[in-house]
């Protein structure tokens, strides 16, 4: 079925449209709005606390919770907006990746929405969404720029060309860097999810514990974080077996700047070999406070501009779906109203560039 909403007089063009966002795709229920790139609400419900209990994300209570929560959160974010929903122009919503059940909830919302409101839908992959939340009240930025985008499953360095289009530089090799942040908060006996709670913790110690050089090795720029995992892991069993103790502080600051420090010598590496002036990031291990200090040294002494977006638009969101949904409406890509769910979606088909409505609609002209 078409998204029969597009009308004719859709003006792709028009200053400052206003976009719904709509993000579902793990723990978080979001919705958020903005008018161009400046954000006018922006509202979470999050079942982490509930999900903490166990581990880990149970994807059965995160669906059961986006439910619950959804009607509510979005009509918050209109609300406080101070907008009502004819002002809308367009409903971006995160179609994949993530867990399905959870996706779910957040595109048959928006597709009812979007129907009963007559406004057009727009699809959003979620990595994308992290990348675009650079954009956000940073109406100078524009590309090309190269992005560190580090989040609970990708780690990769992007040369960002234009809106729409990406070149994988290089990515990890195994587990993303949060994914390594998680994992060792686990061993550390810290609550899901673990990279706040392991730099909170790293506040507090020396990085003074060996850690594997392997990660400097590696070609080009790519990243492993398996190995650095598994020695953490390791020192932590040993102490544990031989009865000595060892401090988590010490070990987590440790683990945080063998992680880290190669996330930012190579960004900094990849912009100045690709001769752009500008370096963004984006996903949660971008809310890092030692990995912002360490990318604002770094850029500062290379000669480059760093625009981060603020931490709480680094981790799941909406208003990064938003900021996404504003590319993919400027260029005239919208969504058919048989859109579904994605569980998974490569890093590579999800960087590719947009095949627009617009530039269709010059070819066939
Ligand atoms: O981007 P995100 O919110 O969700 C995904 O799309 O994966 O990233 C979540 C990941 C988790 O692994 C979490 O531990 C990590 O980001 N993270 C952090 C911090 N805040 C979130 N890692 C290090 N330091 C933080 N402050
Ligand atoms: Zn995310």
């Amino acid at each position: 079925m078409q998204n029969y909403y597009l009308t004719d007089n859709l003006d792709l063009d028009k200053p400052d449209p206003i976009i719904l966002g709509i993000e579902s795709s793990c723990d978080e229920t979001a919705a958020a709005v903005i008018r161009g790139r400046k954000i006018l609400s922006d509202e979470i419900a999050s079942s982490a606390t509930v999900q903490a209990q166990f581990g880990g994300v149970v994807p059965e209570i995160a669906s059961r919770a986006h439910t619950d929560a959804i009607a509510q959160v979005v009509d918050n974010a209109v609300k406080n907006a101070g907008i009502t929903y004819a002002d809308i122009d367009a409903i971006a919503v995160t179609y994949g990746a993530g867990l399905l059940g959870a996706l779910l909830v957040g595109v048959s919302f928006a597709k009812a929405l979007a129907f009963s409101l007559k406004k057009p839908l727009i699809a959003v992959n979620h990595i994308r969404g992290h990348l675009a939340a650079a954009y956000l009240d940073a109406p100078q930025l524009k590309p090309p720029f190269v992005t560190l985008l580090a989040s609970g499953g990708h780690t990769a360095i992007l040369h960002t060309k234009s809106e729409s289009e990406f070149e994988i530089l290089g990515a990890t090799l195994d587990d993303a860097a949060g994914e390594a942040f998680d994992k060792v908060a686990r061993v550390l006996g810290l609550p899901y999810p673990g990279g706040p709670h392991i730099e909170r913790c790293a506040k507090e110690g020396e990085a003074n514990v060996p850690m594997p050089k392997m990660l400097k090795g590696l070609g080009g720029y790519n990243f492993s974080y398996s190995g650095l995992k598994t020695a953490v892991i390791n020192y932590c069993h040993t102490k544990t077996q031989k009865g000595e103790e060892y401090s988590k502080a010490d070990v987590a600051a440790s683990f945080q700047s063998a992680a880290v420090d190669i996330l930012v010598e190579k960004t900094v590496e990849a912009a100045l070999e690709k001769g752009v002036s500008t370096v963004t990031a984006g996903g949660g291990v971008a809310a890092n406070g030692y990995l912002r200090a360490g990318l604002e040294k770094a850029c500062k002494k290379a000669g480059l501009q760093l625009v981060l977006p603020e931490r709480r638009y680094c981790t799941d969101n909406a208003a990064m779906i938003a900021s996404e949904g504003l590319v993919q409406y400027r260029l005239g890509n919208f969504a058919e109203m048989t859109l579904t769910a994605k569980a998974s979606i490569p890093l590579a088909a999800t960087l590719e560039t947009v095949q627009s409505r617009r530039a269709a609609d010059k070819g066939s002209k």
